[in-house]
């Protein structure tokens, strides 16, 4: 069976690569055929095995050929992603990096998918895996970890092109537990809310009885609306074991509890204090001047909120810098780069992610996870689910709402007030 652009038969440009796993009700095949025809290709299928059942795998081996070989190199860079793979089993490519801080020319670009790469004639998986990376390996351990542009030594071995480079999408894989009923819903503001923070409330309870690890990003709305005694529940009842922020959450959360006010605005009759639009900036002061949140906590000056229950139960936290934040409070760190560094420790073993109201940083720490790691976005603007899912972040789970009721009805379900 030929298929693609009519003329010629065949181009001259051709490599065999095998798909396999769920590729039919994922999709996985269609797409792969879409995007041969797309790019100017053609596809002929040689073998084809449907599994009889839901959970059995299925596989297919087609020819793929193209008018050129930069043409055959896109499109199989493309499909390699959705998990086709050249049949022919060659080692990777390895060159050392010639300069520090940059990949040699043509380095493989990574996916947040599982990957492996065959060194001496063994598949091994790539560890850390992370997408918009490189991939460094390690030829007297035979490891492989991504490694981001700015952390490449000189003499790093560095993957180039994509042969013995194999993609298995997680998708691909049906037979895994079913963690959410909801996977492959849509972003919405139309769905039942209550089913969707019950499943949620599932995945925190089993998180947090030892079979996961729970990351929870936000941004100062939570503050902003009143729900900062359901997130600080969270924290210390066990179903928050990490926190990323930026310097708004901290520094308003810390406003609220010496002054009251959140940006100025009092918690109590919802108007402006009076000089309430100081009070951050009285609160990031009071905070410089004793030297971190952690003293603050310590010398009794900070005694309720996000923060202190961070500080209380020894929750790693990361407030990552931003060219916006006033102050900032000192533990903000404001090199980008480490901050990322830092975060990139932390993720390595979560589980379960949960960001609500702060783009900035739910975007930033997407393309730091794996794609194993399942992520639920809550925000009142559909948008930012969707920039999230369209820059790699596909794993996500939308839930447009307002943060507030989001939380309290999440708190609710988990056995609280
Ligand atoms: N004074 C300061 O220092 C200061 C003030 C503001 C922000 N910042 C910093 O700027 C960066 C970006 O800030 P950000 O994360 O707030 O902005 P952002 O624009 O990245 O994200 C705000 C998000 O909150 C959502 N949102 C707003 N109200 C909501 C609600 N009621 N329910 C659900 N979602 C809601 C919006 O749709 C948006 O997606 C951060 O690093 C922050 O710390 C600093």
């Amino acid at each position: 069976m030929t298929h693609g652009s009519p003329t010629p038969k065949h181009f001259p440009f051709r490599e065999e690569v095998e798909l396999r796993g769920h590729i039919i009700d994922s999709l996985l095949l269609p797409k792969v055929l879409d995007e041969i025809s797309t790019l100017g290709g053609e596809y002929e299928s040689h073998d084809v095995q449907i599994g009889h059942h839901r959970h059995d795998p299925s596989y297919v081996r087609l020819l793929v050929s193209a008018p050129t070989p930069e043409c055959l190199d896109k499109i199989l860079s493309t499909i390699g992603q959705h998990g086709a793979m050249p049949v022919a089993m060659q080692n990777c490519r390895l060159e050392p990096a010639d300069i520090a801080g940059a990949f040699p020319e043509g380095f493989y670009a990574t996916t947040n998918e599982p990957t492996e790469i065959r060194v001496g004639s063994e598949w091994i998986t790539v560890q850390r895996q992370e997408m918009d990376c490189g991939i460094k390996v390690d030829g007297k351990t035979k490891q492989a970890q991504c490694i981001p542009m700015c952390e490449v030594q000189q003499g790093d071995q560095i993957v180039v092109g994509r042969a013995g480079v194999r993609v298995h999408p997680i998708a691909n894989d049906l037979t895994r537990p079913q963690g959410f009923r909801f996977m492959n819903s849509e972003v919405s503001s139309e769905k039942p809310k209550q089913v969707i923070v019950r499943e949620i409330a599932e995945q925190m309870r089993q998180a947090s009885r030892g079979k996961g690890k729970i990351l929870v990003v936000g941004g100062p709305a939570i503050v902003h609306t009143g729900s900062r005694e359901h997130l600080s529940w969270l924290i210390r009842k066990g179903y928050v074991h990490v926190l990323f922020a930026g310097n708004a959450l901290a520094t308003h959360d810390i406003e609220q509890s010496f002054f009251g006010t959140s940006l100025g605005i009092s918690m109590d009759h919802g108007g402006s204090a009076e000089e309430g639009h100081e009070h951050h900036l009285r609160t990031i002061n009071r905070i410089r001047r004793v030297g971190s949140i952690q003293n603050a906590v310590d010398q009794k000056l900070l005694q309720n909120g996000i923060m202190y229950e961070c500080i209380q139960h020894q929750i790693p936290f990361v407030l990552a810098g931003s060219i916006r934040d006033d102050g900032p409070l000192p533990d903000v760190i404001s090199d980008t780069l480490e901050a990322q560094s830092k975060m990139r420790e932390l993720v390595q073993d979560v589980t379960f992610c949960l960001m609500i109201a702060t783009t900035l940083h739910s975007i930033a720490v997407g393309n730091l996870l794996p794609a194993r790691v399942k992520v639920v976005c809550v925000d009142i603007n559909p948008a930012t689910v969707t920039k999230l899912t369209d820059r790699g972040t596909r794993q996500t789970i939308g839930l447009v709402t307002d943060v507030e009721p989001f939380l309290r009805v999440l708190v609710q379900e988990l056995g609280g007030p």
